[in-house]
C-alpha cells in the first residue's frame, strides 16, 4: 500500500561529486526523505552499463521523476542523457503501447554557473532556461508525462553559504509538499521557475 500520495524519484547527475560546493549540499537536503528514493547514477554506473529493466522499474515505482544535475552546456550531464536514450524505450515509455510512463509529472533541479540575469533573451546566453529544457519538456510530453518548471539555482560561482542553505531548505519543502499533494500544480505551471515564489505554490492545511 501507498503510504504518501506521491512517491519521488530523484534521479541524480554529477560526474565530480568530489569537487561539487553546491549539489553535494543541496542533495543533502533531500536524499533520506521518506517516500524519496534517491539515486546517484554516476555513482550507480561508473562505467556507463545502465540497468535498463531495473531503472524502468524504479521509475514504474514512482509518480514524480526529478533529473538533478548542474547545467553542462546548457544540457544535462552525459550520463543523463544516456539514461534518456536507454531506458525511456519505444512500445514502453511511448509508441503505441508505450504507457508505462502516463500521468507521472517530471521536473529538473538545475544549478548553473550563469547568473539569472544571463538566461533572458536579452541576456549574455539569449534564451530562458525554460526554452533551454525545450529537448527534456518534448520527450517528457512524447511519454505522456507532465513537464513542470525547474527548480533552478543560479550563478553558483558566487553563492554564499546562507543562499545554499536556504535553497536547500526550499527543495526540502518543494519535495515534501509534492510527495504530500499539496502543491497548486497549476500555480507552479505558471511560473519560470518553480522556485521562484514557493509560498504561493504550496497549499497549507
Ligand atoms: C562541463 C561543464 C559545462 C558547464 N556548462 C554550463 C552552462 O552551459 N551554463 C552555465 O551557466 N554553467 C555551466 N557550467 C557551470 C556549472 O553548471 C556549475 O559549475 C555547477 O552548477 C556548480 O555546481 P556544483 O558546485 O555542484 O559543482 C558548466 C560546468 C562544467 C564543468
Amino acid at each position: 500500500m501507498k503510504s504518501f500520495k506521491n512517491n519521488i524519484l530523484v534521479l541524480f547527475a554529477h560526474p565530480a561529486l568530489q569537487n561539487s560546493r553546491v549539489n553535494s549540499q543541496l542533495i543533502n537536503y533531500v536524499k533520506d526523505l521518506k517516500g524519496v528514493t534517491f539515486h546517484d547514477l554516476y555513482e550507480t554506473y561508473p562505467d556507463f552499463y545502465i540497468d535498463v529493466k531495473y531503472e524502468q522499474n524504479l521509475l514504474l515505482k514512482n509518480d514524480i521523476i526529478v533529473f538533478h544535475h548542474p547545467l553542462f552546456w546548457f544540457s544535462v550531464p552525459a550520463i543523463l542523457r544516456e539514461w534518456m536514450d536507454l531506458v525511456l524505450q519505444h512500445m514502453w515509455a511511448y509508441g503505441k503501447t508505450g504507457m508505462a510512463l502516463q500521468g507521472k509529472k517530471l521536473f529538473n533541479v538545475i544549478t548553473t554557473g550563469g547568473r539569472e540575469s544571463m538566461f533572458q533573451h536579452d541576456g549574455y546566453y539569449g534564451h530562458t532556461m525554460i526554452e533551454f529544457l525545450t529537448p527534456i519538456m518534448q520527450s517528457a510530453h512524447v511519454c505522456g508525462m507532465e513537464f513542470l518548471p525547474p527548480f533552478v539555482v543560479h550563478g553558483t560561482r558566487n553563492i554564499t553559504q546562507p543562499e545554499i542553505k536556504r535553497y536547500g531548505d526550499d527543495y526540502q519543502k518543494l519535495i515534501l509538499s509534492l510527495r504530500d499533494g499539496r502543491v497548486d500544480l497549476e500555480a507552479a505551471r505558471s511560473h519560470q521557475r518553480i522556485n521562484s515564489d514557493l509560498e504561493s505554490i504550496i497549499k497549507t492545511i
